[in-house]
């Protein structure tokens, strides 16, 4: 290709930006359809996102539940639709478990020791949690919570 090709190319591409990115404005300027939201309005949000809030105070003798704190610190990738609960799912599913073992609440196995050095080590796809992620007090309390195996 010459260079005076390549660089009507180059114009020609750079038009095609411009018009559809006036395509996007203009169809963000659409009115609202008519009739309004639907009836009795917008559904509820979906469980993963609704997490408990963390209590302000002192994290180093927190006064939340591990239930909570478990909700609050872990709930993003361990509730419904988290990238960790996709992950244990299909581990679980491997295992011949139910995939409602994927939640890590609905598990009999996890010991609070075997909690705790996921959270402070990481494993495979799971990050570590440091003590600003989680302070040791929380993570006691979330280790308590889950650890149900002897
Ligand atoms: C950034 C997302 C993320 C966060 C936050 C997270 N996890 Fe995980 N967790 C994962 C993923 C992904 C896996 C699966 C890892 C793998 O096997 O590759 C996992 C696995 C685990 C396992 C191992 C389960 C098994 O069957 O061996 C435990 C226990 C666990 N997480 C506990 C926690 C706790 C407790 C917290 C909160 C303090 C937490 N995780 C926060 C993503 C996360």
């Amino acid at each position: 290709m010459r260079v005076g090709q390549a660089a009507s190319l180059m114009v020609l591409m750079a038009i095609g930006i411009v018009v559809t990115a006036c395509d996007v404005v203009a169809s963000e300027n659409q009115p609202a359809p008519a009739g309004g939201p639907p009836a009795g309005g917008p559904p509820p949000p979906p469980p993963h996102t609704m997490r408990a809030e963390m209590v302000e105070g002192d994290r180093l003798s927190s006064g939340m539940s591990g239930e909570a704190l478990y909700s609050n610190r872990c709930g993003a990738c361990h509730f419904d639709f988290g990238m960790g609960t996709n992950l244990v799912t299909k581990q679980q599913l491997a295992f011949g478990n139910p995939p409602a073992m994927g939640l890590l609440t609905n598990r009999e196995d996890l010991t609070a020791d075997y909690v705790k050095a996921v959270v402070r080590m990481g494993k495979g796809a799971m990050p570590r949690q440091t003590r600003v992620d989680i302070t040791d007090a929380e993570l006691e309390k979330v280790a308590a919570y889950l650890g149900k195996g002897k």
